[in-house]
């Protein structure tokens, strides 16, 4: 079972969309193991971004994902980490299908509601960045086997 950190982005929760997103994951059968509203600092939204570090909407990412309070999560299931990026959608609203978060949400590319790790490795480090090792509980769902 893989884990992924997904994040509901201030805009998500300023627009609340956060029970239609969630409501989303829910139903595809994934699991959440841990989930916290986070007033990100400059610090961790730097640290979550360092990859983008440098390049020309960096310093504005910063500030939006530092606007207002961060939904955080994560959710566990097959293939979590792939299966929630398609989920997601393309990173531009506007380009992204329908029936995706983004597709159906969202019209902006740095307005895009929310985060989900790219890698497996990726997801392995937000998940620490974000969540202490005793936020994240483990259990198993009753309907598990037929969900697979
Ligand atoms: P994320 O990391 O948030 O899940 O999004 P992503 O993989 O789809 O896109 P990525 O390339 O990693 O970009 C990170 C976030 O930066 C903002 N962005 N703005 N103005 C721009 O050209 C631009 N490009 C990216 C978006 O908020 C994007 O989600
Ligand atoms: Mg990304």
């Amino acid at each position: 079972m893989q884990q992924t950190l997904i994040l509901l982005k201030p805009d998500a929760v300023q627009r609340r969309l956060v029970g239609n997103i969630i409501e989303r994951f829910e139903k595809k059968g994934l699991r959440l193991v841990a989930t916290k509203l986070v007033q990100a600092s400059t610090a961790l939204a730097e640290k979550h971004y360092a990859v983008h570090a440098g390049k020309p909407f960096y310093q504005s990412l910063l500030d939006f994902l530092t606007s207002g309070p961060t939904l955080a999560m994560v959710w566990e299931g097959r293939e979590a980490v792939s299966v929630c990026r398609t989920l997601i959608g393309s990173t531009d609203g506007a380009k992204a299908p329908p029936g995706t978060i983004r597709g159906d949400l969202a019209i902006s590319v740095q307005n895009n509601l929310i985060h989900g790790s790219d890698s497996l490795e990726n997801a392995l480090q937000e998940v620490q960045l974000w969540f202490n090792k005793e936020e994240l509980i483990s259990f198993s769902c009753t309907d598990q086997n037929w969900i697979g």
